[in-house]
């Protein structure tokens, strides 16, 4: 393995993998039937420091750095997708936004309880008309003496229903492009703010995904994030991070699979022996191995550049485009290598083929990833 990781590193890894096995992955089944929300597992995930692993002990986190996160990540989502996307919304796009440009009052409000995991979060830029391209988003927000007055519907808002606050993009100059747009700290509770319609999902099921709906919602000038105008900027920097977040998911899911198709191919007898003594099958697996170990070292990759402080906003893309890509391919051959028994809800594989799939789609699709990446390349002055 290329990364020499750090005891500390190592620790923490193993410590998330025995939590994760033990006690999230026996539900996690039972819960993408039920749709049952983990708030038990997401509670003790808290205890643990697992909702603001990289935000410093002094506003609720554990100050780990951002290789330790994305083992973490992974390691939860080896055991439950949906538990994993709570948690990586959480830790990046919601805490990660708020350190980088909140204030201080608005750190000690809103941070801490994140941090540590005492309430959830979420994040609402996306839109009904309004996905790849966040920019044509229609919310608004009127400055009315120390209020901004919020208007419009926020779409696939993950956690939704279950968070107690939630970072909200508006306009407040319509005609200033992305840089009219702003982002505002909204509690749940004020007047005016609702949860919409709640998504019945493919995948991903025990974790809500809800229309946001704000009706003359009037939300306090001190909760704005940032400036006037910085909310496609807070948006952008906070997604480079999350990116990361579902490289990590998609490994996660990916070993999974992978690991289920191992025993399994062991197992299955036919032809007078293991299906693994077939060449055919022993291919895959070479493929699969081979595919899983390019993303992770991708994702680790794209977290140390991070932690030395680089621009790593590429590599946040290419980790992400590369890594959820894999994971539909993998899980896709886990279900083939299973026959007909992959394609049953009595096999893990089943749920992964599922989860996997918006992976390549939430949080910039891959469309989107190869548009940063060759913007990025083609106005890289090395490359003129
Ligand atoms: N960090 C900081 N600022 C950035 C940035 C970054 N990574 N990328 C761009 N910006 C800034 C630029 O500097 C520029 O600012 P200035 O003009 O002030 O210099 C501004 O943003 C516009 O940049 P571009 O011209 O490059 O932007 P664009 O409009 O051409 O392209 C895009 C932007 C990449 C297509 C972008 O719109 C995008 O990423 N779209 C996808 C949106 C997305 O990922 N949605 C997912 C929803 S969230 C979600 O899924 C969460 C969940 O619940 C799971």
């Amino acid at each position: 393995m290329l990364f020499n990781l750090t005891e500390e590193q190592l620790m923490i890894q193993s410590m998330v993998r025995e939590f994760s096995r033990k006690v999230v992955a026996p539900t996690a089944s039972e819960r993408d039937k039920t749709k049952e929300f983990p708030a038990k597992n997401l509670k003790q995930m808290g205890e643990l420091g697992l909702m603001g692993m990289m935000i410093p002990p002094e506003y609720g986190g554990e100050g780990a750095d951002t290789i330790s996160y994305v083992l973490a990540l992974s390691e939860i989502a080896y055991s439950c997708a949906s538990t994993s996307v709570v948690m990586s919304v959480q830790n990046s796009i919601v805490c990660e936004s708020i350190l980088k440009f909140g204030t201080e009052e608005q750190k000690k409000r809103f941070l801490v309880p994140l941090a540590s995991g005492e309430i959830i979060g979420a994040f609402a830029l996306t839109e009904p008309d309004a996905g790849s391209d966040p920019v044509s988003q229609t919310t608004t927000a009127k400055k009315d003496k120390d209020e901004y007055i919020l208007n419009g519907t926020k779409r696939f808002i993950t956690s939704g229903q279950n968070c107690k606050v939630v970072i909200v993009t508006a306009k407040t100059d319509e005609s200033a492009g992305h840089r009219g747009i702003s982002a505002f700290l909204v509690p749940k509770g004020l007047a005016g703010f609702s949860v919409g319609h709640v998504e019945d999902k493919m995948g991903l099921r025990a974790s809500d995904t809800t229309d946001l709906i704000f009706e003359n919602c009037r939300v306090p000038a001190e909760n704005i994030l940032g400036k006037e105008g910085d909310g496609f900027k807070i948006a952008m920097s906070g997604l480079d991070g999350g990116r990361i977040g579902i490289a990590a998911q998609s490994l996660g899911v990916a070993e999974a699979a992978f690991d289920a198709s191992i025993r399994y191919t062991r197992q299955r007898k036919q032809f007078g022996c293991s299906i693994s003594k077939h060449q055919g099958i022993r291919w895959q697996i070479a493929d699969m191995a081979t595919q899983i170990e390019a993303a992770r070292q991708l994702m680790l990759s794209a977290a140390a550049m991070k932690d030395r402080k680089e621009k790593f906003t590429t590599q946040a893309s290419m980790a992400k485009l590369f890594a959820s890509e894999m994971v539909n391919q993998i899980t896709a051959r886990a279900i083939q290598l299973h026959g007909g028994y992959g394609f049953t809800k009595d096999y893990d594989v089943e749920r992964y083929y599922r989860d996997a799939r918006v992976f390549t789609i939430y949080e910039g699709t891959s469309e989107i990833q190869r548009i940063v990446i060759s913007n990025n390349i083609l106005k890289d002055k090395r490359n003129q």
